[in-house]
């Protein structure tokens, strides 16, 4: 049994004062939800600040990115063991948001990865095509490429440890969400790499997060899908009515 995540992607929103506010009133709403983990990524700044107001309760603290180096000279950039101080538990890992603006790699994913694991956090880590390489019917392709980069040299004892989320650009911030049965197409073909790569027993384990566009209207259509196992969700997730719904989703 593979317990589903909800994981809301603050992306650059949020002050301090804004992120403490949030949880302070998605802490009740959430608080009797067993069947799901529920986790919240703030920005850098906000982490600590909310890592000490759920400190507590079920809502885990992800950030939303990671350098590879325990420490130096990379300006602008946090290490691993610092989210670990600043109280996340996880970390976002190659959002095609920075492999878009920020030129980030399959390569720098994967030492991403193995960082995050060796510091302790459970990675969170994003793979997906975008509309022209779907179009291209290249949707597979893409998908196999960033997983075997992204994930190489990892053992199954480290992908216990790794949640995976099949984002299609496409369908990110757009109100394009792929039907279920797309959604659930692409994550039976990264569930099949993982069985290729580390064998049927972590295969069967690992969970595979949809996100692009998740809203509470769409949400059960998606979670009753046997291959989906949450969902990463940006726009809605800034409002605690929309998220706290997200968590609900049985009662959806
Ligand atoms: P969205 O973003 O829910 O706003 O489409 C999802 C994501 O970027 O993780």
């Amino acid at each position: 049994m593979r317990k589903p995540v909800i994981a809301g992607n603050w992306k650059m929103y949020k002050t301090i004062a804004e992120a403490v506010d949030f949880v302070t009133k998605l802490k009740p709403l959430v608080a009797s939800a067993e069947h799901c983990e529920v986790v919240v990524a703030p920005p850098f700044t906000a982490l600590r600040a909310v890592a000490d107001a759920v400190k507590g309760s079920n809502i885990a603290v992800a950030a939303q990115n990671v350098h590879w180096d325990k420490e130096g000279a990379h300006t602008g950039d946090i290490a691993p063991g610092m989210l670990r101080e600043a109280g996340c538990t996880h970390v976002i890992i190659g959002h095609s948001e920075r492999r878009q603006d920020c030129g980030e790699t399959d390569e720098q994913v994967n030492r991403k990865v193995k960082a995050a694991l060796a510091a302790g956090l459970l990675p969170i880590v994003c793979v997906g095509e975008t509309l022209a390489e779907r179009e291209a019917g290249k949707t597979q392709e893409v998908l196999e490429r960033q997983f075997r980069a992204g994930f190489a040299g990892l053992t199954p004892q480290d992908f216990s440890r790794i949640i995976v989320a099949y984002e299609p650009v496409w369908a990110i911030g757009t109100g394009r969400t792929a039907t279920p049965e797309m959604a659930a197409e692409s994550h039976r073909f990264i569930r099949g790499l993982v069985r290729q790569q580390l064998g049927e027993g972590v295969a069967s384990a690992v969970r595979i997060l949809y996100g692009g566009s998740v809203k509470p209207d769409n949400v059960k259509g998606l979670m009753a899908q046997e291959e989906i196992d949450g969902a990463l969700v940006g726009g809605a997730s800034l409002k605690v009515d929309s998220f706290s719904a997200l968590v609900n989703f049985p009662q959806a």
